[in-house]
């Protein structure tokens, strides 16, 4: 049996073994109620202060400006709702986003359209990123919420998020109603993130890309910035998210804050060193090959290639069953392939969004994996371009 490789850690990660080992005795024999009085409740109360110092302690954020969620969607729920439903203005309210959103964002925003809020979705260009000139232009009276992530999910590319930290900051105080939104969720614990060199009013992270459990994440909210709940229950998370906190998970979150943060340096280094010696072999070795996304401006750890003439689902398939797990970008719904819509915002066709694939690396990856798919990869490409000739090398398309 073959040695199955995984460059899927965009899409989730294993568990660290020293995560699951924090949150053992929380499954297990300290199992209080947070909320409770007594040594149990109290005992579990102290684990979770703990994992909201650590959590805070990733992105440079106070304790109290922590609120765990669900994951990152319903961070990413909680900040917009939470914001826009809290803070009205007087006017039809307007969002300024970008286009290339996680759909945890994006969709929140195109269903607030349909109950009389104007967005605006921000061009990224060919290098997938927006422009501040733009941001700037697309503020008007009655915008309220600006929510551009910090990088994105299929390609890595890093928004200028300090300068439309700055931007909003200085709108506010000169007496505007604005805040200003970030998706964390596929950057930290890959590049520095520090609430306060942003200046963001809001945060959204989540445990699972940076090797802890699926179902939990935070939303930092900078103190004074007032959130309307969206799960509405007891007073848990001071008053912002009901529901008895979710103990193991919530350990297990910090202890992979805590370990991100520490090899942060080190390995995003290693990180960026495997996927260049990937993505640079791939585009100097496989004829109509081209990267998805700004070449410097993007995370260490993901790189999105296009090919020509080959359907990505088709090679993601071949891969999968020689052990390789990468991802396309694009989602199968009701049995219809759409291409991605990040990488035609960047304004490459069809044929090369369909013909997208992420690789991402993680923690467990090494060079050996590197080559190994470098081998595999180009073996799978030109028998799919010999199955498929008339889309072979060059586009049939157009
Ligand atoms: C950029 C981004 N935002 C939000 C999310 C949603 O996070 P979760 O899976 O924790 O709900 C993801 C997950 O893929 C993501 O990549």
């Amino acid at each position: 049996m073959f040695r199955r490789i995984y460059l899927d850690n965009s899409a989730t990660t294993p568990v660290d073994p020293d995560v699951l080992a924090a949150m053992m005795p929380y499954l297990t024999e300290k199992f209080g109620n947070a909320s409770s009085i007594h040594f149990f409740g109290q005992e579990t109360k102290g684990a979770v202060d703990k994992a909201r110092h650590q959590a805070a302690g990733l992105i440079n954020a106070r304790p109290n400006e922590i609120v765990f969620t669900s994951g990152g969607t319903e961070a990413n729920n909680l900040a917009v709702r939470g914001l826009v439903s809290r803070n009205r203005t007087t006017g039809p309210p307007h969002i300024v986003t970008s286009s290339i959103e996680h759909p945890s964002v994006k969709n929140v925003c195109e269903d607030l359209e349909k109950q009389g809020f104007a967005v605006t979705y921000l061009p990224v260009y060919d290098n997938g990123i927006v422009k501040i000139e733009d941001v700037r232009a697309a503020i008007r009276g009655e915008t309220i919420l600006v929510s551009v992530m910090i990088a994105n999910n299929e390609i890595g590319t890093i928004q200028p998020v300090q300068e439309i930290g700055k931007l909003v900051r200085e709108l506010r105080a000169g007496g505007r109603k604005i805040w200003f939104h970030t998706d964390a969720v596929q950057a930290a614990g890959k590049i520095a993130v520090d609430v306060e060199e942003i200046g963001c009013d809001l945060l959204s992270t989540s445990a699972h890309k940076i090797n802890a459990p699926k179902g939990i994440g935070a939303l930092y909210v900078r103190r004074g910035v007032r959130l309307h709940p969206q799960n509405i229950g007891g007073r848990q998370e001071r008053g912002v998210r009901g529901g008895t906190e979710p103990v193991p998970l919530i350990v297990a979150f910090g202890a992979a804050c805590e370990i991100a943060g520490k090899q942060l340096g080190e390995e995003s280094v290693r990180l960026g060193r495997l996927r260049d010696r990937l993505e640079g072999s791939v585009l100097e070795n496989i004829p109509g090959s081209l990267l998805n996304g700004d070449p410097a401006q993007r995370l260490p750890n993901i790189a999105n290639i296009s090919f020509r003439g080959i359907e990505g689902e088709g090679l993601l398939i071949n891969l999968d069953m020689q052990g390789i797990a990468v991802s396309t970008g694009s989602a199968c719904s009701s049995g219809s392939l759409e291409p991605s819509p990040v990488i035609r915002a960047l304004g490459r066709g069809d044929e090369l969004a369909r013909g997208a694939i992420r690789f991402s690396f993680g923690r467990a990856n090494t060079r050996e994996d590197v080559d190994r798919v470098l081998e595999v990869l180009s073996k799978s490409i030109d028998a799919l371009r010999t199955l498929a000739p008339v889309h072979s090398g060059k586009s049939a398309i157009g």
